[in-house]
């Protein structure tokens, strides 16, 4: 949407004097040729693929099921993109409005702006794929020779449709155009590790020794991987945001004075070299979990460290490893992986509290972020946004959002450090905290704190928001959870996943290890 606005004005046509004489004739024809090709002609395969020239749809409409079975069945592109017909009403105002709308943007809208790879996530095709379009077709789920996959994920699918609104294109985002990335819902093996190398000639890689409170960098042992964590120091400061910061909510006060003793932080989200790190070293060790865990999603009691069972798909969503945040593994795979790396380096590692995690993002400084700003001007929220464009210049060199992320993580590099030296507290992955979510949190204490901890609750605290968000959600003080059950909304086992989450990119997590 932003997208139209900004070629919208700056097309040379539209600021001669002739503007509205253009502008007349345009609608006019607009009208015109979108009655006319809403009436008859915009049924055809053909008439989209008139305009929808990029190749992309076509062929890989032609490479996918629909197009290319056993039946030598064709299903056309109306067949999925509408309504089904003998919805009549439904069938033809949706017909008419995406005429009109596609005819709309195709006369006035630069098309080196549409953005078809947002337009294929899951988020925006759940806006114009109609569900009942697929069942249409396919209205029996079990038929003759399905797999047992398809059975389990189905009847999965039939009893919690309503509550999760879920849709055939959950599981199934790539019907319509082949995408021989799209492993979701499907067991996809250990992946490929090529940087996390096991290799006995390592043995004498050790664990960093911690003498002194300055930053180091840590060695996990027998690997070549190391990450640098970053001594912050201990103090007071006020969380929370007044009421009078844009965007503020409720959650975010009263503000309060905490007291916090003094951490390491890892100066970058945990990366997939870390991560792949844990999960290859604990492969083979036992990965039968406590029965309580994720009975209301709390934390179980581990002794021995078992490690996280294959994940589905790339679980890096093919935006690549390395040093990228690893992403979509659950809090108690976080919280193991912390358990682990204290176990292998003798240190204490754990997940920063909420408290200690707004600190760091702070760097000492009040502002709704640690740098100069105000977030009305940078968020896509607001009044003013129908005129101009959100700002994006300052905040891009610290954060990875919304306006900047190319619609994924990036890797650390990508943005520069807050006062601490910390990267990516703001944006890129949310991060979890050690808190379980408490909206009444700071009420609850009262004016002056220390080292405070919320341990009652349901869903866990996430800060700093993601490559997704807002600006608006990644100030300092902005507050989010968990949202367990939507979160596991499409993997199809039974029981679901204790390691990984099927349906958010967005979190991640970075740790702190406790000075001696
Ligand atoms: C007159 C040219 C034209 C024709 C014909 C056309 N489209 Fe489009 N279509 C566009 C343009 C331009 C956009 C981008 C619109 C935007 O981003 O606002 C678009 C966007 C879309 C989208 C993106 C999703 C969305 O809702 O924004 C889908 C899906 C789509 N068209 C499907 C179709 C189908 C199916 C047909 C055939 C029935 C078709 N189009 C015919 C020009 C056309
Ligand atoms: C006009 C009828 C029709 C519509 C609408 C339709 N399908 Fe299909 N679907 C088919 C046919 C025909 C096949 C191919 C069966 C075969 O293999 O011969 C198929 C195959 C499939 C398959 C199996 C693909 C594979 O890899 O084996 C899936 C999954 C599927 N459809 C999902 C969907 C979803 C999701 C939608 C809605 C977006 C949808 N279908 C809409 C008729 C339809
Ligand atoms: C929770 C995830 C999920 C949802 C939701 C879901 N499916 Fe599936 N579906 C699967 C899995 C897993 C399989 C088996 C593996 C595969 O072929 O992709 C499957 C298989 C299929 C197949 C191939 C069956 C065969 O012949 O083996 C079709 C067709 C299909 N689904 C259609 C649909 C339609 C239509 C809907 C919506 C009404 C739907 N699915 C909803 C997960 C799901
Ligand atoms: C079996 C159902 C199905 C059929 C048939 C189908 N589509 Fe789609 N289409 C989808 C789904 C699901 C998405 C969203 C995911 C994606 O982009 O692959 C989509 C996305 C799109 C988009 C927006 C995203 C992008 O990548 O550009 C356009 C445009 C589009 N389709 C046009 C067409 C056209 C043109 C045809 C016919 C040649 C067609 N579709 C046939 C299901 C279908």
């Amino acid at each position: 949407m932003k997208v139209r606005k900004k070629h919208f004005f700056t097309r040379k046509i539209f600021k001669g004097k002739s503007f509205y004489l253009l502008l007349g004739l345009f609608l006019g024809i607009a009208i015109v040729v979108a009655l006319y090709q809403t009436s008859v002609y915009f049924s055809t395969d053909e008439s989209c693929m008139s305009c929808h020239v990029h190749p992309h749809v076509e062929d890989s409409w032609k490479l996918s099921k629909h197009f290319n079975n056993a039946s030598g069945t064709k299903v056309h592109c109306v067949d999925c993109h509408l309504p089904p017909r003998n919805h009549t009403w439904s069938h033809y105002t949706a017909k008419a409005k995406l005429g009109m709308r596609d005819v709309w943007g195709y006369l006035t809208k630069d098309s080196t702006g549409f953005e078809w790879d947002k337009l294929s996530e899951i988020e925006s095709a759940v806006k114009y794929i109609p569900n009942k379009s697929c069942k249409e077709c396919h209205h029996n789920l079990f038929p003759e020779g399905v797999t047992d996959e398809a059975v389990i994920a189905h009847l999965y699918y039939e009893e919690n449709e309503e509550k999760l609104n879920l849709q055939c294109i959950s599981c199934h985002l790539d019907a319509g155009h082949y995408n021989p990335n799209y492993k979701h819902s499907k067991m996809a093996g250990a992946p490929v590790m090529s940087s996390v190398t096991i290799d006995t000639a390592l043995y004498f890689k050790t664990a960093t020794p911690v003498t002194e409170f300055k930053n180091f960098t840590e060695q996990v042992p027998g690997s070549l991987v190391t990450f640098e964590m970053i001594a912050v120091p201990g103090g007071s400061f006020k969380m929370g945001s007044p009421d009078k910061e844009a965007f503020h909510k409720e959650e975010e006060g009263p503000v309060r004075e905490v007291t916090l003793s003094p951490f390491f932080m890892s100066e970058v989200e945990v990366t997939w070299d870390m991560y792949w790190a844990f999960y290859v070293k604990t492969m083979s060790e036992g990965r039968t979990p406590p029965a309580n865990v994720f009975a209301n999603n709390s934390r179980p009691d581990v002794d021995a460290i078992s490690g996280p069972t294959p994940p589905f798909g790339f679980p890096d969503q093919g935006w690549g490893g390395g040093n990228r945040p690893a992403i979509t593994m659950t809090h108690y795979a976080a919280e193991t992986f912390c358990q682990w790396l204290s176990q292998v380096t003798g240190k204490k590692y754990r997940l920063p509290t909420e408290a200690e995690w707004e600190y760091a993002a702070r760097g000492g400084t009040e502002t709704p972020y640690f740098f100069e700003g105000n977030p009305k001007t940078f968020s896509n929220e607001g009044f003013w946004r129908k005129f101009f464009d959100a700002g994006t210049d300052v905040i891009s060199s610290y954060v990875i959002y919304g306006n900047d992320s190319k619609n994924r993580t990036q890797e650390p590099d990508a943005v520069k450090a807050n006062p601490f030296g910390l990267k990516n507290m703001l944006g890129n992955v949310m991060e979890y905290c050690a808190d379980k979510y408490d909206p009444q949190a700071y009420q609850k204490t009262g004016g002056k704190v220390t080292d405070p901890l919320v341990r009652e609750g349901t869903e866990w605290v996430v800060r700093g928001g993601n490559y997704a968000s807002d600006a608006a959600d990644v100030r300092c003080a902005a507050r989010d959870f968990s949202r367990h059950d939507a979160w596991l909304k499409t993997d199809p086992q039974q029981p679901k996943s204790i390691w990984w989450y099927s349906d958010i990119r967005g979190i991640g997590f970075r740790i702190v290890c406790e000075k001696e």
